[in-house]
Order: C-alpha cells, then sequence, then structure tokens
C-alpha cells in the first residue's frame, strides 16, 4: 500500500525506519500533474531502489513574479493512481507552508555561470528555488539515488554541483527525454496547448532533429548547428525563440566546435506557452 505523507516529520520518520532496516531510498521529486516522462523516472527508480519516494509539490520559490505559479497545474488525485500503479512505496505531498513556515529565510545559491545562462538568463530565482527545495527533499527523504529528467538538462546540472559542493551523500541518476509518438517533449505545460498549439510545438523537436542530423553527417561548428534549429523554428507562425544555444556537456561552457558532449537546448514560445526541449550531441 502506498503511503502519502504531508507533514516532515510524518516523512522523516518514515525514511528514517527504512534507513534502519538498511534499504535504499530513491527520490523522484516532482510538481505533481505527473505524466508519462515522470513514470520513466519512477520506473528507473523503482529498478534500482528498495524504496521509492515521489514527491508531489509545486515549489513557490522557484517561480518568479510573473510565471505561472498560481495555474500551474494540480492534480494530486489522478497522479496518486499513477503513482501506485507504478509501484511507489509513499508520496511527500506538502502544503507550502510545512515547507517554507513563518520565519524562513535559508536558500542553496548555486552562483556559477551554469545558473546565469539558458533557463537561468530568462528565470533569476528559479534555480536558487530549485536548488533549495531539492536540498530540503534530499534531506527529509534520506535520499540515497535521486532520479531526474533529461528534458531539464540544466537542472540536472544544478544539482550535480550543489550534491557535489555541499557533500551531499546522494548519487543522481538523469532519465532519457521521454517524447509523445509525434516528437513533443512531454511536459506538464503541454495541456495548456490548443490542439493548434500542439501541431506548432512539433517545431522544437524537428528543429533538434534536423540539427542531430547535420551534426551526424560532420557538422560541427556550433554556430551553424545552432542557425539550423533558428532557421528551422523561424520557419513556424506561432513560435517565437526565448534561446537557442550550445554549450559543453555537462560543464556548460562556451565551446565553437563541438568534440566533446555538447548540450543543444532551445526555450519557445508557442504564443503564450513556453516550453524547452534539448539533444546532447556526441554523447558516448
Ligand atoms: O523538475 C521539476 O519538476 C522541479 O524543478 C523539481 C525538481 C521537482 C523541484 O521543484
Amino acid at each position: 500500500m502506498m503511503q502519502i505523507f504531508r507533514t516532515v516529520q510524518e516523512m522523516q520518520a518514515f525514511a528514517a525506519k527504512m534507513k534502519k532496516e538498511g534499504k535504499i531510498i530513491g527520490l523522484c521529486p516532482t510538481m505533481g500533474s505527473l505524466h508519462e516522462g515522470h513514470m520513466t523516472l519512477m520506473r528507473a527508480a523503482r529498478a534500482k531502489c528498495d524504496i521509492v519516494i515521489a514527491s508531489v509539490f509545486v515549489n513557490p520559490t522557484q517561480f518568479g513574479p510573473n510565471e505561472d505559479y498560481d495555474a500551474y497545474p494540480r492534480r494530486f488525485g489522478e497522479d496518486c493512481k499513477k503513482l501506485e500503479a507504478e509501484g511507489i512505496d509513499a508520496v511527500f505531498h506538502p502544503e507550502p507552508e510545512e515547507m517554507y513556515p513563518q520565519g524562513y529565510c535559508t536558500y542553496v545559491n548555486v552562483d556559477g555561470d551554469i545558473t546565469h545562462k539558458l533557463c537561468g538568463a530568462q528565470r533569476p530565482i528559479h534555480f536558487r528555488g530549485v536548488a533549495t527545495v531539492v536540498t530540503k527533499l534530499m534531506n527529509i527523504t534520506r535520499a540515497d539515488e535521486a532520479f531526474f529528467g533529461q528534458k531539464d538538462a540544466q537542472q540536472v546540472v544544478v544539482v550535480h554541483r550543489f550534491v557535489s559542493d555541499l557533500n551531499l551523500p546522494v548519487h543522481i541518476n538523469m532519465v532519457p527525454i521521454c517524447r509523445e509518438p509525434s516528437g513533443l517533449a512531454r511536459s506538464s505545460r503541454n495541456i495548456y496547448l490548443s490542439p493548434a498549439e500542439k501541431e506548432a510545438a512539433l517545431i522544437l523537436s524537428k528543429s533538434l532533429k534536423k540539427a542531430k542530423a547535420a551534426y551526424e553527417n560532420g557538422e560541427t561548428d556550433v554556430e551553424s548547428l545552432k542557425k539550423i534549429v533558428s532557421d528551422s523554428i523561424r520557419t513556424e507562425p506561432l513560435a517565437a525563440i526565448d534561446y537557442v544555444d550550445l554549450f559543453s556537456f555537462p560543464a556548460l561552457e562556451p565551446i565553437t566546435k563541438i568534440s566533446d558532449p555538447g548540450l543543444l537546448a532551445i526555450a519557445v514560445k508557442i504564443n503564450k506557452i513556453r516550453l524547452i526541449d534539448n539533444v546532447i550531441l556526441g554523447a558516448k
């Protein structure tokens, strides 16, 4: 039977009991509104860990003032059914006040170049919120393993950074992007898309596919690969580019040619809905 915990104290007591029994604990942090992409995280965790804890928490500290915190989809009942079907052991579903009680004033700030580019350039407080909540979730659940999707590749880089810098005893697992049959990367925000917008959103994966094909045919010049993506996105009237960028992966350093793995990452607005996608070129 899957257990649901809403307080830090209950969650900690469960984790302490599992630790005492020598269990390996896996954590899948989510903001709920779960889709097949999340399920790939759950399955990876289920295959590797004795106990799998999913957190479902729409984290207010990672949303900027003009972002979609209030409108972010919340579907806890449906989420629980999906998690139960995957054999998840426990769900942590706190209220914001439980995670950030009155007087709360401690944040984990990954203050390097890696948080200032790509999504960090447009969303200045985003990664501070992510690093803070993920650190708290790791501590509360006593996770040995934590699972994140490649769709948020920069988030994975940031999590690696603070886990290493703060000597947290957690191993990070990156799970490949899960796509709809059309190629669209699965995202909780896809439900905002009208049918026409969903069709237009295919330009993200199509443009990355073009660049990947060019790379496989020998194109390693970063500016040329970025241009292939931008030119392709500009053919879609509903799409507006937020960024198209390519950095080394996982260091996220500027490069001019791809020799080692490079992260080709994009953020595109389809009307008002901002979507991200990426491909890692040259991964072994
Ligand atoms: O990727 C997400 O859904 C969130 O950023 C995370 C990791 C659950 C932290 O709130």
